[in-house]
Formats: structure tokens, sequence, C-alpha cells
């Protein structure tokens, strides 16, 4: 059993990129919040990221879920596993396996933003796992998460490191908002980079191949599509620049020439100089003292912390303690 539920209409979308578009590219310091990577084709790019030779942490946190499937279900005995920012849930699928070979799972709830990626993801699943209820959620996980389903105790997973994707107020606010929704004693799992050596991090991020370049680029591809802007995708060099301080990896796309690139949809004109940058994404990656803190502030206590054998990725088992 499968099913699609819909928290956001492609008219929200288009606003929600409007607003998101005039605050960013009018700032001193140009950004635009990372989840505007994800149409269909970047879902697809950010695929092909997963299996590129420099890009670690989705090895290293398969590395990780699979050898702790069990645990992890015999820990929690979870009737529902959600996952934020699903994509395609391939790792989840290790997940999924050590839940249903303890017994306690009867429904799975993905919630992405990225429409193709989650119809893809249900499909797949559905298809796989017969029996299980599965009930995919087109949503922002920074604002949908006040109707999860299923039954309890339910397990919220949040993979891939996105978390390090969130500024350090916004996590909060975020890890917040998932304590809230859950009652005392449900669990979270969550996926964190770790601090590492600079040219590990920055190659991550910046493969030989130039995938991560393009999967940068394809932002301004979905302002063009959605807003009518005129960018020339070409016209921005890619980078990947390590914040020593801040100890997160920022995503650049710079402008190789002045230009003014027009942008009706937003009802803007936007002009840059060359060399100027727009910061599309942060990944920030952690420690394991100041995960446990993060999440003992937001209500949780970290009960399980694994790593992979690399000591590169870790993941950690929390319990919603209070709220
Ligand atoms: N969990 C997968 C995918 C990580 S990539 C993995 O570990 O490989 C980040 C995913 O989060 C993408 O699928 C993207 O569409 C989704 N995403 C990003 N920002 C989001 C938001 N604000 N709300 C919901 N999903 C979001
Ligand atoms: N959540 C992923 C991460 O921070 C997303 C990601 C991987 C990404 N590679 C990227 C985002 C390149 C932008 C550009 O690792």
């Amino acid at each position: 059993m499968s099913e699609l539920d819909v928290h956001r209409h492609p008219d929200d979308i288009t606003e929600a990129l409007r607003t998101d578009v005039r605050a960013g590219l009018s700032a001193t310091q140009k950004w635009l919040p990372s989840k505007w990577f994800y149409d269909a084709r970047g879902s697809e790019l950010f695929e092909e990221i997963t299996a590129l030779p420099e890009y670690y942490p989705t090895r290293a946190e398969r590395e990780v879920l699979g050898r702790e499937a069990a645990e992890i279900a015999r820990v929690t005995g979870a009737h529902t596993l959600v996952e934020l920012g699903s994509g395609s849930s391939e790792k989840t699928r290790l997940l999924l396996d050590g839940l249903r070979g303890h017994g306690s799972l009867e429904t799975f709830v993905p919630l992405d933003v990225s429409e193709s990626a989650l119809a893809d993801a249900v499909e797949a699943i559905s298809a796989d796992y017969p029996g299980l209820s599965v009930r995919g959620a087109i949503g922002d996980f920074t604002e949908h998460l006040d109707l999860l389903p299923g039954e309890q105790p339910r397990l919220v997973a949040f993979l891939g490191g996105t978390i390090g994707n969130l500024t350090p107020v916004e996590r909060g606010k975020f890890l917040r908002s998932v304590r809230d929704v859950l009652a005392e004693g449900e669990w979270l799992l969550l996926g964190t980079d770790l601090v590492k050596n600079p040219e590990t991090l920055v190659r991550a991020y910046d493969d030989a191949a130039g995938v991560t370049a393009e999967f940068n680029r394809n932002v301004l591809r979905v302002v063009n599509q959605r807003l009518g802007a005129d960018f020339d995708p070409d016209g921005f060099e890619h980078e990947s620049y390590w914040d020593a301080e801040a100890e997160w990896i920022e995503m650049r796309l710079r402008a190789s020439a002045d230009m003014l690139v027009r942008i009706p949809g937003a009802g803007m004109e936007v002009r840059f100089t060359e060399g100027e940058h727009i910061r599309t994404e942060i990944s920030a990656k952690f420690r394991a003292g100041g995960i446990r803190g993060e999440l003992a502030d937001a209500g949780f206590d970290v009960e399980r912390w694994w790593t992979d054998s690399g000591k590169l990725f870790g993941v950690s088992l929390a319990r919603s303690i209070r709220a």
C-alpha cells in the first residue's frame, strides 16, 4: 500500500522561491537556501554525487547503518519509520530491513521537497516491501512536521548529514520542532558528517568529474524555470570553501564577469560584479560532544553513538526525554 500526501502545491512552491530569491539576492552577501537545488534534475545529480569517489559521507553512513540496523530496531522497537529529506531512501532500506527483521515495523513515512525523488522512492520501496504501508509526504521539514502519521513508537531518521545544511540557529529550531511532534520515549536517528582534514572536506564538494559543480549551478536553472530569470549558469564558477572557524563547507557560485540578471517572477533585476559570489549552501561538520549538547538542548538524550571504521561520519540514536 502506498500514497503520496502533498503538503505543498506548485503555486506555493513558486511563491516560497520568490520570497527566498527576493531576500537572498538583495542581501549584501547574496545567498540562496539550499533546498532549491532539488528539482527532478537536482535530485538526479545528487544521486550521482553519492557515488563519486570524493563523496565519502554516503558510503560511511551506509557502513554504520548496515552494521547497526538490527541494534537500532532492537533499541527502538519502532512501529513507524519517518524519514526527513528522504531523497531516494536507498540507504534507508538497511533500516527497513532491520526493523522488519525485528517484526515491529508497520509504516514508512518518507518526507521530501523533491516530488520526483519522493514519487520514485515510494514506488520502489512499496514494490520491494510488500505489506509495508508507505505514506510519502511532499513537504518542507522546516515547516511541515506537524503531521507525522503512524503508530508509536516512531523513529525519525534524518540522514546524509542534511542537518548540516541548516544554520546553527535553524538547527536548534528544527531539532526542537522534531522534539515537539514526538512523544516522550520516541526516537531520532541523526546522521552527521564529522570535522576532518580540510582537503578531504573540500574535495567532497568539488569532485574531479564536475558533478557537484553542475548540481550547484542547478539552483540557477531552477530560478530560471520557476521565475523566468535569465541567469547564465555557465557564467558562474563553482567553489567549495572550508570555513575553519564556523567548521562548515560553503558552496558558492562566483560570477566570472559583471552581469545584470533579470528575474521577472520576483520583480527584480540583480547586478553582479566580477568575482562576486552567491552562497548556495553551508554543510556544517560536527564533533561528538557538540552534537550531544545540541540534542540535549532540544530535549533528546543520545543513547547510542556510532561512527564508520574511518571515523568520517557519525550516527546518533537519541531518545526524546522531555517537552
Ligand atoms: N537522505 C538522502 C538525501 C540527502 S540530500 C541521503 O542521505 O542520501 C538532501 C535531501 O533533502 C534531498 O532529497 C532534498 O530534496 C531534501 N531536502 C532539502 N531541503 C529540504 C527541506 N527543507 N524540506 C524537505 N526536504 C528537503
Ligand atoms: N546534505 C548533503 C551534504 O551536505 C548535500 C550535498 C552534498 C550538497 N553535496 C552537495 C549540497 C553539493 C550542495 C552541493 O553533504
